[in-house]
Formats: C-alpha cells, sequence, structure tokens
C-alpha cells in the first residue's frame, strides 16, 4: 500500500511517497482503511525534527484521520469491520491504512463526511480542553482568538460562540477576517493593519478580554496579555510565528490575571474517559449543525509538498486534507 515517508528530518520536498506492506491488527487493535487523513501546522516541523516529539523513522506525518474499519484484533469490542471512524495517533496517517488501538476511535455520525472528519478530532479536541478545561470560559465573557482562521484558531471561534461568548477574532488579512466573521466572530482585529494591543482594547472596553486563545506567540503574544481583564485567562497554545514570547511577569501580577498552557495531547493520556466526553460534544455540535469545519483543499498524497508548504506559508484557512 501507499505511504508518505520521512526517512530522515527533512523539507516537505523531500518526503518519499513509497510501497509498505499492509498492516494487521494485533489485540486490541483495529485496522483501519484511511479515506482522510488532515495535516496540522505541527506536521511543518515533525518532518523537519522541530518539534517536541521525534519519532523513530521511517514515520509518516499527518496525525488525524477518518477512515472505516478494516478488521479488527483479538478482544475488540464495540468496533466492527464497515464502521466509520476517526482519531488522532500524533503521526502516521499519511497512508492507506493504519493498526491503531481501538480505543482511540470515536465513531462518525451520518452526515458528517470523511474530509471534515478527519481533521476534527486534533483542532477542535484541543480547543475545546483549552477554552472549557483550562480557561474556564463562561457564558457573556469575550473571548479574544489570534490566528482566528487557521486550524486551532477556527475551532476556538466556533466553540466560543457555542458556548456563550463574543469572539473577536484577529488574523492578518481581511479575508481571512472576513471567514472567521463568517464562521461566528461578533467582531475582527487585523494585526498586520492595527496594533493588537490598542484594538483589543477598544474593543474589550473598561473591562477588558477574559479570555486570550493564542496559537500563534511571537509579537502577538505580550499586547494581548496587556489587554487582559481583571483576572483574565491567556491561553498558550501554539507558536505558529515561530518565535517563543517572553512575558514581564509584572503585567500577570497588575491584573491577577493567569497565563494557562494547554497541552492536549498529553491531557488525552492523562484523562482519556474525559477526552472521550468532549469528542462526543464534538461530534454531536457537527451532527446538528452547530460546528462548521472547513476544509480549503484536498490533496492525493503525493501532493502532501505542496499542501505543507500551503501551510507553512499561511495561505490556508480552515484545514488541509490528504486523500491517500
Ligand atoms: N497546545 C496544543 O495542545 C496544540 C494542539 C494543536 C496545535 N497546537 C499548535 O498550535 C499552533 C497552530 O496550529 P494550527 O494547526 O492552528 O496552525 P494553522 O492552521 O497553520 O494556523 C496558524 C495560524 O497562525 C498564524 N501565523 C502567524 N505567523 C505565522 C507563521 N510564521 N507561519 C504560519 N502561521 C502563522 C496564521 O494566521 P494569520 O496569517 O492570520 O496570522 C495561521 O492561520 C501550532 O504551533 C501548533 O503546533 C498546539
Amino acid at each position: 500500500m501507499k505511504a508518505v515517508l520521512c526517512t530522515q528530518f527533512c523539507t516537505p520536498d523531500q518526503l518519499e511517497l513509497a510501497d509498505i506492506a499492509e498492516p494487521q491488527a494485533g489485540p486490541g487493535e483495529a485496522v483501519v482503511r484511511i479515506e482522510a487523513a488532515a495535516l496540522n501546522f505541527f506536521d511543518t516541523l515533525i518532518i523537519a525534527g522541530k518539534y517536541q516529539h521525534k519519532p523513530p523513522f521511517p514515520f509518516s506525518p499527518a496525525a488525524e484521520f477518518a477512515g472505516i474499519v478494516d478488521s479488527i484484533g483479538e478482544g475488540v469490542t464495540g468496533f466492527a469491520p464497515g464502521d466509520r471512524v476517526m482519531g488522532n495517533i500524533g503521526w502516521g496517517a499519511a497512508r492507506a491504512a493504519v493498526a491503531v488501538p481501538a480505543e482511540i476511535l470515536v465513531k462518525i455520525p451520518d452526515g458528517l463526511d470523511m474530509e471534515s472528519a478527519a481533521g476534527l478530532t486534533v483542532t477542535y479536541g484541543t480547543t475545546l480542553y483549552a477554552l472549557r478545561e483550562r480557561a474556564g470560559l463562561k457564558r457573556g465573557e469575550t473571548l479574544a482568538v489570534l490566528g482566528a482562521s487557521g486550524g486551532t484558531g477556527l475551532a476556538a471561534v466556533e466553540i466560543g460562540k457555542i458556548m456563550g461568548a463574543r469572539v473577536i477574532a484577529c488574523a492578518s488579512s481581511d479575508d481571512k477576517l472576513a471567514f472567521a466573521r463568517g464562521h461566528g466572530a461578533d467582531d475582527t482585529v487585523n494585526y498586520a493593519r492595527e496594533d493588537l494591543r490598542g484594538a483589543l482594547k477598544r474593543l474589550g472596553g473598561e473591562h477588558g478580554i477574559d479570555v486570550v486563545y493564542d496559537p500563534v506567540g511571537g509579537p502577538y503574544a505580550e499586547p494581548a496579555v496587556r489587554a487582559l481583564a481583571w483576572e483574565g485567562r491567556y491561553l498558550v497554545v501554539g507558536f505558529a510565528a515561530g518565535e517563543i514570547p517572553k512575558l514581564p511577569l509584572n503585567l500577570v501580577l497588575l491584573k491577577s490575571c493567569d497565563i494557562r498552557g494547554v497541552l492536549w495531547g498529553t491531557w488525552i493520556k492523562r484523562a482519556p474517559q474525559a477526552q472521550r466526553a468532549l469528542m462526543t460534544d464534538i461530534v454531536q455540535w457537527c451532527a446538528q449543525g452547530r460546528l462548521k469545519p472547513h476544509v480549503q483543499a484536498v490533496y492525493p498524497l503525493a501532493g502532501i509538498a505542496a499542501a505543507l508548504k500551503a501551510i507553512a506559508d499561511r495561505k490556508v484557512m480552515g484545514k488541509i486534507v490528504l486523500r491517500p
């Protein structure tokens, strides 16, 4: 079967498309035939050896997928061949089939297509964990989302609205902001044109911003913290801008505010039941049409280099998906 392989830390152009053996389901595992594998920003890092996880070679990029159960191993209950499922395995999904622990799989409801389902687990899972478990976002609070048209950012716009927040989408172009508005954002800030701190202070009014969701970092972190409300919460989600920001701690003292880390990939291992509950909500909201995950483009496995370059070049709104 076909697989994209990373045989050494490399650029997108150096990834290889290879023929490898079909996987077999071991005890507790299911083999899933992949219909769609979604890419994330961290796939641009993992192949370059710049991510916190460094898988043994050769490995395939793409953490999350949707597909059809092909076979099940000994001891698997609750899943059968033919089931439509989705899941996250950290890396390894850019291939025609995978053997995965059955316990990580979530069934895809009728009416949710494979391409949308493929990109739900990481971005929406991270975001619901961030906003519900880490920020304790409350109805009526103001939420500012940086990188609001990206994978995690768009999820924060949509989930923030479902949780009853007023959402301020922040991004680098008017097209991206119009897109975020189309997914529910109440207000917008173009941080390529306008000073982020000033804009958030204006939109937050005297009270300030209750929660900042930041998957971008770089030059935007400190201005966003400076716009926080008394006892506001700033969520450290990621560093797509490349630079890991440093903050003067007096800002935290002066506002009695919190800087809260979000490490979803580890939380799901520490609290697998809680993660399942969270995915149940996400899948239901999709089935009800309350979440509208957006797939910007679908590439064949052979197109992975172009797909990863589009993500690194800030050209993607929503998600990019591979179809083996
Ligand atoms: N903490 C966790 O558990 C967790 C889970 C998933 C992802 N993450 C992290 O979250 C970050 C965002 O992931 P994502 O999948 O949402 O990425 P994405 O879809 O590529 O979106 C990232 C956004 O960051 C902005 N950006 C600013 N400077 C950039 C640059 N130099 N290169 C690329 N983008 C830049 C872009 O928006 P503008 O052009 O509008 O600025 C872009 O839309 C990554 O660092 C990822 O590793 C963390």
